[in-house]
């Protein structure tokens, strides 16, 4: 079994469609262990994204994750960080496979409605980031 780290970002929570999120990670077969509604401030957000700091999209990326509350997760399952990702589908909306997360409640790149750790050390990171060994 893997953990991963996952995002319902601020566009989904807003839109009312983060339960709607939730029930398809738990039909896929994720086992929930962590799971906590949050409203980052910039300060948090940038620290979360530190990886990207001199990329240009790095201010409108952490002003949007600051813009409202958001739901982190910690999911289980067998290969739990690929299997994220493709449920997620592509970074940006457009070129995502229909039935993933990203084509069918993103609306663009910066508001593309999920998130997901990359690899190990990556997820290793952001669970650390946002829940206490305990939690978990
Ligand atoms: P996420 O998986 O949360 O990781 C970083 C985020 O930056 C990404 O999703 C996108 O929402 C956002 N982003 C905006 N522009 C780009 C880009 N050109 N390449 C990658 N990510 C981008």
């Amino acid at each position: 079994m893997q953990r991963t780290f996952a995002i319902i970002k601020p566009d989904a929570v807003k839109n009312g469609v983060a339960g709607q999120i939730l029930a398809r990670i738990e039909g896929a077969g994720f086992r929930v262990v962590g799971m906590r509604m949050i409203h980052m401030s910039k300060a948090e957000a940038e620290g979360f994204y530190h990886v990207h700091k001199a990329r240009p999209f790095f201010g409108g990326l952490t002003d949007f994750m600051s813009s409202g509350p958001c739901v982190v997760l910690c999911l289980e399952a067998a290969d739990a960080i690929k299997k994220w990702r493709d449920l997620m589908g592509a970074t940006d909306p457009a070129k995502a496979e229909p039935g993933t997360m990203r084509k069918d409640f993103g609306a663009s790149i910066d508001n593309n409605a999920t998130h997901g750790s990359d690899a190990p050390e990556t997820a290793a990171f952001e669970l650390g980031y946002f829940f206490r060994g305990m939690e978990l």
